[in-house]
């Protein structure tokens, strides 16, 4: 099937144009898309008027769905979506109007991160709810020869209890979490399996400890990737609309959505469904 692909800044995204994903997508075209996914970090495909079975469907062209760790927000119908939303849920402020609020990539707090996500746009606010993204790629690409070399060699502690906005959740719920994903180490540099390009696999909100350094030690490293791995010109910001669904590959991009659009005005909504890949690929 043809479709075009369009760059959406300097350093990573492609639009995709000419696809509808209400349709299955024959396999010549999914490895096309898995190419570009892969070299450019995520694709944005506009006007996708999809059902929840036509978002797993096209998801599951890809692989493997990913049954999320944060299991208690799902959506009742389709356990395969995790509902990204600021609307009550059950009657209750929904816990997950704060994911992704820092630089992240998604479960690199477990020991098998996903291989990426699929986030669908329902509904969004008159202003802000916004989405950006950074290539890791580029993160790595842009170090020195001295500090690759430093940095291939480490491992770094992936910890849920780094997660900031955990104040913002109930006691309950944060204790769950914390429980249930101890914290893991995973390389500081690692290989992206497709491309065999090397990314720097940092998350601002989870990466809590280089391994074997003391917190002292380690600080001003976590400090210099956060300022580091976030370089504007590694980055893109997405202004939704409504019916745009954005896959990212999370083995080379960092993503987080800023704190904006509800703070002063609770009357304003953002509701996004999210379908998730499992690390290996089909
Ligand atoms: C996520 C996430 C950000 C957003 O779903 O993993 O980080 O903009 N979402 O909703
Ligand atoms: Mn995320």
């Amino acid at each position: 099937m043809p479709f075009t692909q369009h760059h959406l800044s300097f350093a990573l995204g492609s639009e995709i144009k000419g696809l509808d994903l209400s349709q299955t997508i024959d396999q010549p075209t999914i490895q096309a898309l898995r190419k570009a996914l892969a070299e450019r970090g995520f694709l944005l495909f506009r006007n996708q008027d999809i059902t929840p079975e036509q978002h797993i469907a096209f998801t599951k062209q890809f692989g493997e769905l990913q049954p999320h760790s944060l299991d208690h927000y799902l959506h009742p119908e389709y356990p395969e979506i995790f509902v990204v939303t600021n609307r009550l849920q059950n009657g209750k402020p929904s816990e997950t109007r704060n994911t992704g609020r820092e630089w992240h990539m998604d479960l690199t707090y477990t020991k098998t991160p996903c291989m990426g996500s699929l986030l669908h746009c329902k509904e969004i606010p008159s202003a802000g709810g916004d989405t950006l993204f950074a290539s890791l790629y580029k993160a790595y690409d842009e170090l020195s020869d001295g500090m690759k070399e430093v940095l291939g060699k480490l491992n770094a502690i992936h910890d849920f209890a780094n997660v900031s906005d955990l104040k913002n959740r109930t006691p309950e719920s944060v204790k769950h979490l914390v429980e249930k994903n101890p914290p893991v180490t995973h390389p500081l540099v690692k290989e992206h399996p497709e491309t065999r390009r090397k990314v720097l696999f940092f998350s601002d909100a989870v990466t809590s400890q280089i391994e074997g350094f003391s917190e002292e030690e380690s600080q001003p490293i976590l400090d210099f990737l956060a300022k580091h791995t976030t370089r504007v010109e590694f980055t893109y910001r997405h202004q939704w609309q409504i019916n745009d669904l954005i896959f990212w590959d999370n083995r080379c991009v960092i993503h987080m959505a800023p704190p904006d659009y509800d703070r002063n005005d609770p009357t304003e909504k953002r509701h996004m469904f999210r379908t998730t890949l499992k690390q290996s690929l089909a």
